[in-house]
């Protein structure tokens, strides 16, 4: 379904801010998997989310999704068949603009017809009905700029928004750490419902051990730009909020190990 196949990215090449954000990652989803993606700040998780939605092009690998290659194609293009939610709340939504045009604009993704088309077409009504199922009270507002509203109910109108038209593969990166606790939950309870209804596919990157426990089928944990734990099967259904916690020790206990050999190397000491 998703096949990520030795994806490399490497930004500032050749200069001193040289990143080598992704090493060689391979990845392959089946249809319906849900991938939770977790791993240390500036480990390779946006950089991978971005090389799939077609952010930059990689500079080794190839990404194909259901029956297309998608490695050279423009992010508009990958568009049609990806949805994507972010961390800040406002981005991926037009903020002057109502929540009615908001989501109008979500129903119409990768097709020809105007706005007024789908506004016309007792699109209202579905729209209406299905925000109200999200018990927020936006169904009263949807005549408002979307730029009023929480961060909250900005991320869960982008969630429906981004799912709409049940994209090939959703992409959600760290969407609920700007949010409060509450709010955060909300977004999870929406999260877990739309992908379990529609079965997408889907890559979710958080920092919640406690999120990557309860959603999802898979878990893959990256560092410095490679995948280092993939759980699936038995092993995730296992797998305590502790446990990874216990990961993510062991690889700052390697980094500490690292620094200090090559400390000594720089001393020559050994
Ligand atoms: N557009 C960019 N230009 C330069 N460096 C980048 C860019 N995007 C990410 N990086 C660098 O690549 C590394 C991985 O970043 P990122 O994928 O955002 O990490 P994560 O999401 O796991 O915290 C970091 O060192 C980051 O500074
Ligand atoms: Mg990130």
């Amino acid at each position: 379904m998703l096949e990520i196949s030795h994806i490399r990215k490497t930004f500032h090449p050749g200069t001193p801010n040289e990143v080598r954000a992704l090493r060689n990652v391979s990845l392959s989803l089946e249809r319906g998997t849900f991938l939770i993606i977790i791993g240390t700040n500036g480990s390779g998780k946006s950089t991978l989310l971005n090389a799939v939605a077609g952010t930059f092009l990689v500079d080794e690998g190839t990404v194909s999704l259901g029956s297309h290659t998608i490695t050279r194609w423009a992010e508009h293009q990958r568009a049609k068949l990806i949805g994507r939610v972010f961390q800040n709340p406002f981005s991926g939504t037009a903020p002057t603009m109502t929540i009615a045009e908001n989501l109008a604009l979500a129903t119409r993704r990768g097709q020809r017809r105007g706005l007024g088309w789908a506004l016309n077409r007792g699109m209202m009504g579905e729209l209406r009905d299905r925000i109200r199922t999200l018990n927020m009270g936006l169904e009263q507002r949807l005549e408002n700029p979307i730029g009023s509203l929480s961060g909250g109910q900005r991320q869960a109108l982008t969630l429906i928004m981004a799912s709409w038209l049940k994209p090939e593969l959703l992409l959600l990166d760290e969407h609920t750490a700007a949010l409060d606790p509450k709010s955060a939950d909300q977004v999870i309870r929406l999260t877990h419902e739309i992908i379990e209804r529609d079965k997408l596919t889907t890559l979710m990157v958080t920092h919640s051990m406690q999120q990557a426990v309860n959603l999802g089928n898979r878990i893959v944990m990256m560092h410095r730009g490679e995948v280092l734990h993939d759980l699936y099967g038995p092993e995730r259904e296992r797998v305590r909020p502790e446990d990874l916690l216990q990961r993510f020790d062991e690889v700052r206990c390697r980094e500490r190990l690292d620094s200090a050999v090559a400390e000594m190397l720089r001393k020559n000491y050994i």
